[in-house]
């Protein structure tokens, strides 16, 4: 471990770049250094730095549940704990990157700043979208798996039914996919140019990382949580109604 450099750690984890870069280590032009090294001249904790990089690979695995059988306010803190706080962290690395890369290779490569543009949009729409989800539309699911497990009544809430929110996130899913299909294709798959540098490279590997992920988290509304609230929430009013 002592002799394996920055640079090499980032090619065989992408993701590690974030968090050398959150201790302000240059996995780039100055990375092909000893991990030991490079954490001395930045005056960090090299075992603080290793736990974090630990963390990331203990994180990884071993995520194949069968979600369709969770209660339905768990799926939702699961969508938030993984999938949204994903999104959310790495959007401002992904908005620095895309920035970044734009601006030194842009000249020669020009879907740089098409990517660049639409990445910011898909960002900005997300973060929105996010937010929706999170202020009104979970807490309104784990309610309804609430009273579905407790056999209190629902609260009618102000959108009348699930449905109405359900049909905008669906909307919106589809604008941030289409978002993230238009870079894959500007990107010709992520393809790395051979005058590519590092952050280059961690850029595409991190934008097709996002898109995975994103189709993950698509799915797991789309065709899970949502789809089961509409029918928990038709269950529980029915049942109101018959009382
Ligand atoms: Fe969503």
């Amino acid at each position: 471990m002592e002799q394996t450099t920055v640079r090499n750690i980032v090619a065989d984890d992408f993701r590690t770049a974030a968090i050398f870069e959150k201790f302000s280590i240059d996995f780039c032009c100055h990375g092909n250094v000893p991990l030991e090294d490079a954490c001395k001249q930045q005056g960090v904790s090299v075992d603080q730095v290793r736990s974090e990089l630990g963390a990331l690979v203990i994180g990884t695995t071993g995520e194949q549940d069968s979600f369709a059988s969770w209660d339905l306010d768990k799926l939702a803190d699961y969508v938030i704990d993984n999938h949204h706080k994903y999104v959310k962290s790495i959007i401002p690395t992904l908005l620095a990157h895309t920035q970044k890369v734009a601006m030194v290779h842009g000249e020669r490569h020009a879907e740089l700043l098409t990517i660049r543009d639409i990445f910011k949009n898909v960002a900005e729409e997300l973060t929105q979208h996010m937010m929706k989800e999170e202020l009104m539309l979970f807490p309104y699911i784990k309610s309804l798996a609430r009273s579905a497990r407790d056999g209190q009544p629902v609260r009618i809430p102000q959108f009348q039914t699930i449905q109405n929110p359900i049909r905008l996130m669906e909307a919106e899913h589809v604008s941030a996919g289409n978002g993230m299909d238009t870079i894959r294709q500007e990107s010709k798959i992520y393809s790395i140019p051979s005058d590519a540098c590092t952050t280059y490279r961690v850029t595409y590997q991190e934008l097709e990382a996002f898109e995975l992920d994103l189709h993950k988290h698509v799915h797991l509304e789309n065709n899970i949580l949502f789809p089961k609230a509409i029918l928990l929430e038709q269950k529980l009013f029915h049942a109101m109604q018959s009382n």
